[in-house]
């Protein structure tokens, strides 16, 4: 028969990776908290709506890379509901706050969240259909300072806080302002203007986004196109006041904390609903996907799905991307827990049910055991033994006993006899 595989673009995570995931979310977890974020678990799909809405229709998202289905009637009488995978977490968490009246009690709310995002994109290195995001996000109403320029600046603090307690360095921050709700239709007028000359000469892409989504032709990365949409106008000069004020605040405050970024003029990102901030840390050991997050403010989010004024700001990792980009330092080595500390070999069936006894003692005392079985000759115990720990523990009849043990110790070669209540002590690594 067959054999049936992975869907293309999800994959399955494997020990010992998996020990660099946990690394990775138990950090962001710790660092999340003592910045007072607690963690909210929206569901893995939503109505279809929330994203048309939120993220906006003429997105790629929206309109090309959604897994969406139209959920059963459950009555004759009643209109199918479409439903979707969500491809992204900050609708789905302004939806619960709008849906709980979080904004009630006149506080922000500072969420983070950490789980599986869906994207029919086409798969390549860093780039799949499943992936998953570490994200957050601060919302509030407008009395409770959700509008403040402090509140950009301190998730982007955050943020340089957490790579560098994940070990990430070399990354580079860009910024931008993308203005207020008003300002962007007069920019993208002016870009549609701009383009009707230009966009010829563009690549084919570039031709198709200028009429579609000129806002696009700025993630271009088509080298000989680069001069040319260089030149194009740019957003900055098309701010209000207020808008300019906050991004220079936002600027000030990352100066005085030392945080490094660079201006980007070109960052507009690719969902709808960003207004004035707007950022992406990149990383060059990525390749062509080089994001390793992104995120900014949506002061209109809460509106554009039915809720109250909730200005909001957040980010979303990319935690693949963080993986491989922590994979390709030396020191990742010391998350692999390698192998276990002891093996325990029960060197007749008699011995079974008691080492079972023996490897509860050693884990409650905090170390790793794998337990081999009764129905092993001694040389394939050894084998095993060799293959997955650092020392075998022999458990026969003499041992059970007299509560002596045999351990060998394979890094040394070394053989000892060692009372049974020390053996934990013996066995831990130093
Ligand atoms: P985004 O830029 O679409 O923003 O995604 C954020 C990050 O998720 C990207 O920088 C990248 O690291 C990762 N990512 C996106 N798509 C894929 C993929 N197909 N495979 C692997 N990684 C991927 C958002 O999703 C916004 N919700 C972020 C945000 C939160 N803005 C405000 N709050």
């Amino acid at each position: 028969m067959s054999q049936i595989k992975a869907v293309r673009g999800t994959r399955d995570l494997l020990p010992p990776e998996t020990e660099l995931w946990n690394h990775i979310e138990a950090t962001a977890r710790r660092v999340f908290a003592r910045y007072a974020f607690g963690e909210i678990r929206t569901p893995i799909f939503e109505d279809t709506q929330l994203f048309a809405r939120g993220v906006g229709e003429e997105t790629d998202i929206v309109s090309k890379e959604m897994y969406t289905w139209e959920d059963r009637a459950r009555a004759q009488s009643e209109k199918a509901q479409m439903l979707t995978l969500r491809p992204e977490n900050t609708a789905g968490v302004v939806r619960a706050y709008i849906e709980y009246k979080l904004g009630d009690a006149g506080l922000l709310q500072k969420l983070y969240y950490i789980g599986p995002q869906f994207r029919r994109e086409r798969p390549q290195k860093g780039r799949y259909r499943q992936f998953f995001q570490i994200g957050a996000e601060v919302i509030g109403p407008p009395s409770a300072g959700s509008e403040s320029p402090l509140r950009d600046a301190e998730v982007l603090e955050m943020l340089a806080t957490l790579l560098e307690e994940l070990g990430i360095t070399g990354w580079t921050l860009e910024m931008n302002s993308v203005g207020s709700a008003m300002d962007r239709p007069r920019y993208v007028q002016a870009l549609r203007e701009a383009l009707v000359d230009v966009a010829p000469t563009l690549c084919i892409d570039c031709q198709r986004r200028a009429v579609t989504n000129p806002l696009r032709v700025l993630d271009c990365k088509v080298r000989e196109d680069q001069e040319k949409i260089d030149a194009l106008p740019k957003i900055a000069d098309f701010l209000d006041e207020g808008s300019r004020a906050h991004f220079a605040q936002v600027c000030a405050a990352l100066d005085a904390c030392g945080v490094l970024y660079t201006i980007n003029p070109r960052l507009v990102r690719g969902l709808d609903y960003y207004t004035r901030t707007t950022f992406e840390f990149t990383h060059s050991g990525l390749g062509a996907q080089n994001a390793l997050l992104g995120g900014g403010r949506y002061d209109g989010l809460s509106e554009a799905i039915g809720g109250p004024k909730a200005p909001g700001i957040g980010f979303a990792m990319g935690a693949d991307r963080l993986v491989l980009t922590l994979q390709a330092l030396p020191s990742q080595a010391a998350n692999d827990p390698g192998l276990a500390d002891a093996y325990i070999a029960p060197l007749g069936e008699a011995q079974q049910a008691e080492s079972l006894v023996l490897a509860r003692e050693l884990r409650r005392a905090g170390l790793r055991v794998e337990l081999g079985d009764g129905s092993f000759r001694l040389k394939k115990s050894f084998e095993m033994g060799n293959k997955l720990a650092r020392a075998i523990v022999l458990f026969g009849e003499d041992e059970a006993r007299s509560g002596i043990v045999t351990v060998k110790n394979f890094q040394t070669g070394e053989q000892t006899k060692v009372p049974r209540n020390e053996l934990s002590s013996v066995l831990r690594r130093d």
